[in-house]
């Protein structure tokens, strides 16, 4: 039997090179090698206040750009969180294991709750609703940024917590971080890791930005104080331009060097740009082609429902009758 493959990405802001070189891009290859699942999270992005029409035609968004950047709904389930009843239920009854510290020490939890007036307690719970997620379908592997690797971990210890205490249920399961390499970082603030959330326009490339934009922002992104590209003494940010060339084309390092060593860093830009217009503009048009099917995305989300709510069913009844709550 294939294991599991499960990971899941916050319907807000918008997806850029970074989610498609660190997760998406992976994500296609590795479908065929495990059982995929792929979930849009709207229930995690509720955690912060988000605009009601605009979180319902995100979440269509994405599903349209895991389809657009190669994720096959014939092969991988791709499903939108809140749809499957058991994510909220296997949360409250793993809450009901979970002690207050461990939450309190998540850095992401202090780095969100950091400054504002009222905590909200979603903000807090979020990793246990992210176990569930995980648990609920007993995945094995879970490929996520570094920046998620504590509540793997949390997740781990919240099973072998319930399973200690009523008896062998839930899988372990492993941290699948991305490559080397695949860690793009802010073209405005190249110390600083692409986010999606970042207010500043030139600071990432979104997959859906038109050609103009990216050129315009690959033109403004921050270099250094040398005339042309020193693999020896290159700053952060040209060392990120470069990151991002050699991840799309995925040509080895001697040919970076050859083709790079002594260039201007105007050319750079625009070498930088022109490959990644050309790898997402067959995204772009898929992406436009699936969008225009009225109906077709939420079909591909009913039916990776349809798919997956038995076997969510399944470890909810399980974990209920582990913990002796009343199930039929
Ligand atoms: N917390 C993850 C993030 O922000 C999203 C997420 C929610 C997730 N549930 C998950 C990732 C389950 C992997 C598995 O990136």
């Amino acid at each position: 039997m294939k294991k599991r493959v499960l990971s899941g990405v916050q319907p807000t802001g918008n997806l850029h090179i970074g989610n498609y070189l660190g997760a998406l891009k992976n994500w296609t290859k590795i479908q065929y090698d495990y059982e995929s699942i792929f979930c849009i999270v709207d229930l995690h992005a509720i955690t912060v206040y988000q605009s009601p029409e605009e979180l319902k035609r995100k979440i269509l968004e994405i599903a349209g750009i895991f389809l657009a950047c190669g994720i096959d709904p014939k092969h991988s389930t791709v499903i939108a969180q809140s749809t499957v009843p058991g994510h909220s239920e296997l949360s409250w009854l793993l809450t009901c294991l979970t002690p207050i510290g461990w939450l309190e020490r998540m850095t992401q939890y202090k780095s969100k709750a950091a400054g504002q007036e009222t905590i909200l307690s979603g903000l807090m719970q979020y990793p246990v609703l992210m176990a569930a997620d995980i648990l609920l379908y007993q995945a094995s592997v879970v490929p996520v940024g570094d920046d998620q690797s504590q509540h793997l971990e949390l997740t781990r210890d919240i099973a072998q917590r319930f399973n200690s205490l009523y008896g062998q249920t839930f899988v372990m399961p492993e941290t699948k971080l991305p490559t080397v390499g695949a860690r793009v970082m802010g073209l405005d603030e190249p110390e600083k890791k692409m986010s999606k959330s970042a207010p500043g326009s030139g600071h990432a490339i979104a997959l859906l930005d038109p050609p103009d934009l990216i050129r315009k922002k690959f033109n403004r992104a921050t270099t250094d104080s040398n005339p042309h590209v020193d693999f020896e003494t290159m700053g952060p940010g040209v060392q990120n331009l470069l990151g991002i060339y050699q991840a799309f084309s995925e040509v080895s390092d001697d040919e970076m060097k050859a083709k790079f060593s002594g260039m201007r860093y105007g050319d750079l830009k625009k070498t930088v740009a022109e490959m990644v217009v050309s790898h997402l503009e067959p995204i772009q048009k898929r992406f436009a082609e699936i969008t225009s099917e009225p109906g077709y995305l939420a079909g591909v989300l009913e039916e990776g429902r349809a798919r997956v709510a038995p076997i969510a069913e399944q470890t909810v009844q399980l974990t209920k009758q582990r913990m002796g709550v009343y199930s039929t």
